[in-house]
């Protein structure tokens, strides 16, 4: 299979964590003899350094040809002071609006090895395995009107949340095919008891769920869905919901998997889709190969599964990912005392081992 992969690194920890999962994609390229093309292109605070836009036309171009981007992090502190419209986080924005991909799909699962570290009781967490669906081109993140105004001489600032039927539809419909392939079981977050946005979402996930009658479906409140992730996280299967309650509830369910660094991405349903850690730039560890690339390894993972259909090959990655941890290597997010503590790229060249080590046994076991 050939492959053409724009790399976005980006900022703080995304070169670094970007640069072990392109290692493992080539990993898995030469041992099931498939042909991944890399290219690396600017985008975020590094671009606005390069060319003074954090989207440029060549990176956007170029993400608009690919079969699929894969996204380190994005943001910098050195410029909070712009405008949210000039910010590096802007940059992220405008490219995910122009791929198209409306459903970002965020899996949190409790790895064995890793279930004693977590914040959260082992108990509580040893198990659990679930599937964000987050609502990923509206509401307050691309509602119009939006801005500042003066008035009588005192500032007032705006955001629309915003969303029509047919922008519930279509990330409701994957969340429900997504239960399919699972546990059979769908969870709504709103906040239908104060927001007409949320009560147009229950009714009309409620009218797409005819369609799926094998699908059990449920809608909580996101306050209280905020608290049962964290009181009982085996209780979800799929979690569907809009935008900005999909990032911060897929943050604090981050503590089941033990750490943000943990946790990958795919956004899905649009022309080209994209790939990224769920964690941010993390300027305060960028640069000291300390930053956990199991995030970004595990997204090339579901590239690897949602773009190419390489089931087997996403398949491996993430076996590989089981082993380097039942081995007891960690990033420093994820150790505690005693640990095998290991920096980003050992890390990285962990996994790449394991998938050369699955690989071998594949073709031996065919061998036979
Ligand atoms: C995420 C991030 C982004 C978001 C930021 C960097 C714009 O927090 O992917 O979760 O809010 O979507
Ligand atoms: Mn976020």
């Amino acid at each position: 299979m050939r492959l053409n992969i724009v790399v976005l690194p980006g900022d703080g920890v995304g070169p670094e964590v970007t640069e072990q999962a392109v290692s493992v994609l080539r990993e898995v390229a030469t041992t099931h003899g498939h042909n991944f093309q890399f290219t690396e292109y600017p985008v975020g605070g590094e671009a606005i350094r390069a060319s003074g836009s954090p989207l440029p036309p060549n990176t956007l171009n170029a993400c608009l040809k690919a079969d699929a981007v894969l996204l380190g992090a994005i943001g910098s502190p050195e410029f909070d002071h712009l405008p949210s419209n000039q910010k590096p986080e802007a940059g992220l924005l405008q490219l995910r609006r122009a791929l198209g991909g409306f459903a970002n799909l965020r899996p949190v699962k409790s790895y064995s090895a890793l279930a004693h570290t977590s914040p959260l009781r082992d108990e509580i967490v040893r198990g659990s395995d679930i599937l964000f669906v987050r609502e990923l081109l509206g509401g307050l993140y691309f509602g119009e009107p939006r801005g500042t105004s003066n008035n009588n001489g005192s500032s007032v600032a705006f955001n629309t949340m915003r969303y029509s039927v047919s922008e519930i539809e279509r990330v409701a419909c994957v969340a429900f095919e997504a239960a399919m392939r699972r546990r059979g079981r769908v969870t709504s977050v709103d906040k239908a008891n104060v927001l007409e946005t949320s009560q147009l979402w229950r009714q009309t996930v409620t009218r797409v769920s005819a369609d799926y009658p094998q699908i059990e479906l449920d809608h909580v409140y996101v306050d209280a869905a905020a608290m049962h992730i964290i009181m009982n996280p085996r209780r979800f299967d799929v979690i569907l919901t809009e935008n900005l309650f999909g990032d911060i509830l897929s943050d604090e369910a981050a503590v089941i998997s033990g750490s943000l660094g943990m946790l990958a991405s795919a956004t899905v349903g649009g022309s080209v889709d994209l790939y990224e850690p769920v964690h941010g730039s993390a300027p305060d560890i960028a640069g000291r190969s300390i930053a956990n690339p199991l995030g970004a390894i595990a997204s090339a993972a579901m590239m690897l599964r949602h773009t190419a259909g390489l089931e087997d090959e996403a398949a491996d990655i993430e076996a590989a990912i089981d082993d380097v941890l039942d081995s007891g290597y960690r990033t420093r997010d994820i150790a505690l005392d005693g640990s095998r503590v290991v920096s980003t790229s050992e890390m990285g060249e962990c996994v790449c081992d394991a998938v050369a080590q699955t690989a071998d046994m594949r073709h031996a076991y065919h061998a036979v």
